[in-house]
């Protein structure tokens, strides 16, 4: 009798080519890959030359590396439809409809290849973002894995689109202001607490069009992995679980939380560790915008005179294209003479390396999810200014929720004064010591999880393992299928 067991599971896994997605995915393929699994990892023609161009190494694939140390990573590449050299940040929307209507077609034809090759695939694994994947599983025999790499909150305020709406918080010029208190597993929530894309009252945008489709795909995956952990999230992952097999994992990180195992950075990484070695236990403030969002020139020039009049010493991450690549010197004039002898400002860094040095005491973040996570890992508690999409959420959880942050500001308009007072709040005084023992206790609620006994440990050991019954399933229909017809 053949066997028809999967020996090894092989996974397809496609990050979605922006820069907060492709570090936790890429870590997230080397998780599996330690676990047994082949992996065949499908980057972005963009995101590859970008990193490579980071690295200055032309031609050196990401994996090369922890290939040679026996993991089955294969490696290949896409076009998202658009040239390599295109500007993405400054063209947005036409990067997002490239995303959104012709990434598919070029998927599929890698898809395609790999299947018609011989190789014995069994799983697609691609972020919850992406509007097609259940299709392509579908067609080529795969299960489908959505890959979530916000907190759940987020995930669910979007599943619950249309509830959103039928009670009229969403998708209209008069939207309800109250607290929405009917998504299952969510006790309460503030309009101005949702995503950027639900608070905005046009819903025509390519965004939108992205959002709506993917979930809806996403309602037909096979399981979804989410970069969160239960004990963080509890009742919002279990009304999730009472409808879709959802696996809390998180934090997804290396095994050794600040190396560099594979290269992921977009742009080259200035060197900071040796300026913060000189500096005092928890005196320094980091600031950084993330990837992917826009600061205005107005906002940037009234935090840069906040922290100039704070007299804390700092590390600032002033990605080229923070403003606009149009603009590539948006400081006030004079403020980096003024600062030098306290400050470090650099285009980009290792984000791990810096968080995890003794000298960090706080973090001036925008609130991407993965800079939450490791900076809830370092300890290092937060200055809150979110700037668009999930981040005005993943504030709500670390302020109010959580309390081991404060808000930049508090108002519409930020000033310079604001930025000080609540700079020093941060890192002076009792205060900080408040929020340096609450971090602590949300520390250790992370390191429990990923702890052989803990629930993203056990999360992923069950999904290994319903994921391997569901693929001998699908062997046993295709071999059953294949001996009716014998
Ligand atoms: C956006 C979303 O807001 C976020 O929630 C989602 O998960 C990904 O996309 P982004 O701007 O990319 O966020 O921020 P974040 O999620 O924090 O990810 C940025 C990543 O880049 C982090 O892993 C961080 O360590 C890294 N980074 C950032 C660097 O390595 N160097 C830097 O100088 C800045």
């Amino acid at each position: 009798m053949a066997d028809n067991k999967p020996k090894k599971p092989h996974a397809i896994v496609i990050p979605y080519p922006l820069q907060g997605h492709v570090i936790p995915t890429v870590n997230l393929a080397l998780k599996l890959a330690s676990q047994g699994f082949t992996i065949t990892f499908i980057n972005s023609e963009s995101i590859h030359h970008q990193t490579s161009k980071a690295q200055a190494k032309t031609g050196v694939e990401l994996f090369a590396k922890v290939r040679e140390s026996g993991l089955d990573i294969r490696y290949t590449t896409v076009s998202d439809g658009l040239p390599v050299g295109f500007d993405r940040s400054l063209n947005h929307d036409q990067f997002m409809a490239s995303l959104l209507h012709v990434f598919s077609a070029h998927i599929e034809e890698v898809v395609a290849q790999i299947v018609a090759s011989g190789e014995d695939v069994h799983c697609l694994i691609a972020d919850t973002f992406f509007v097609w994947p259940s299709k392509i599983a579908k067609k080529f025999g795969l299960v489908y894995v959505s890959f979530w790499t916000e907190p759940a909150l987020v995930f669910t305020l979007y599943y619950h689109l249309d509830l959103l709406r039928l009670n009229g918080h969403f998708a209209r010029e008069d939207c309800r202001k109250d607290t929405i208190d009917y998504i299952p597993g969510v006790k309460g929530i503030e309009q101005k607490d949702t995503t950027s894309y639900i608070q905005e009252t046009d819903t025509t945008s390519i965004c939108h069009q992205i959002i709506f489709s993917c979930f809806n795909d996403a309602k037909n995956a096979d399981f979804v992995l989410c970069n969160t952990v239960q004990e963080l999230e509890p009742e919002t992952i279990s009304a999730l679980q009472a409808k879709i097999p959802y696996y809390a994992i998180g934090p997804i990180f290396p095994n050794d939380f600040s190396k560099t195992v594979v290269a992921t950075s977009l742009w080259s990484e200035s060197q900071c560790t040796q300026w913060l070695d000189k500096k005092p236990h928890g005196s320094v403030l980091y600031v950084s915008f993330g990837s992917y969002a826009h600061v205005t020139k107005t906002d940037l020039a009234q935090i840069a005179n906040g922290l100039s009049l704070s007299k804390v010493s700092f590390v600032m991450v002033l990605r080229p294209d923070v403003v606009s690549s149009d603009d590539t010197e948006p400081l006030p004039v004079g403020f980096q003479e003024e600062v030098a002898d306290r400050a470090i400002i650099v285009p980009w860094c290792r984000q791990k390396e810096v968080l995890a040095h003794p000298a960090i005491g706080g973090f001036l973040t925008h609130c991407g999810w993965n800079s939450i996570l490791e900076s809830i890992w370092c300890q290092v508690p937060f200055l809150c200014f979110p700037l668009y999409t999930d981040q005005f959420t993943n504030r709500k959880l670390v302020v109010d929720d959580w309390k081991i942050g404060i808000n930049l500001t508090n108002r519409k308009v930020i000033t310079k004064e604001e930025v000080s007072d609540n700079i020093n709040r941060l890192m002076c005084g009792e205060s900080r010591d408040e929020f340096r023992n609450r971090i602590k206790e949300v520390k250790k609620i992370l390191e429990n999880a990923v702890s052989p006994t803990g629930s993203s440990e056990k999360n992923k050991v069950q999904f290994i393992k319903d994921l391997k019954a569901k693929i001998e399933k699908i062997a046993q229909a295709k071999c059953s299928k294949c001996n009716g017809h014998a």
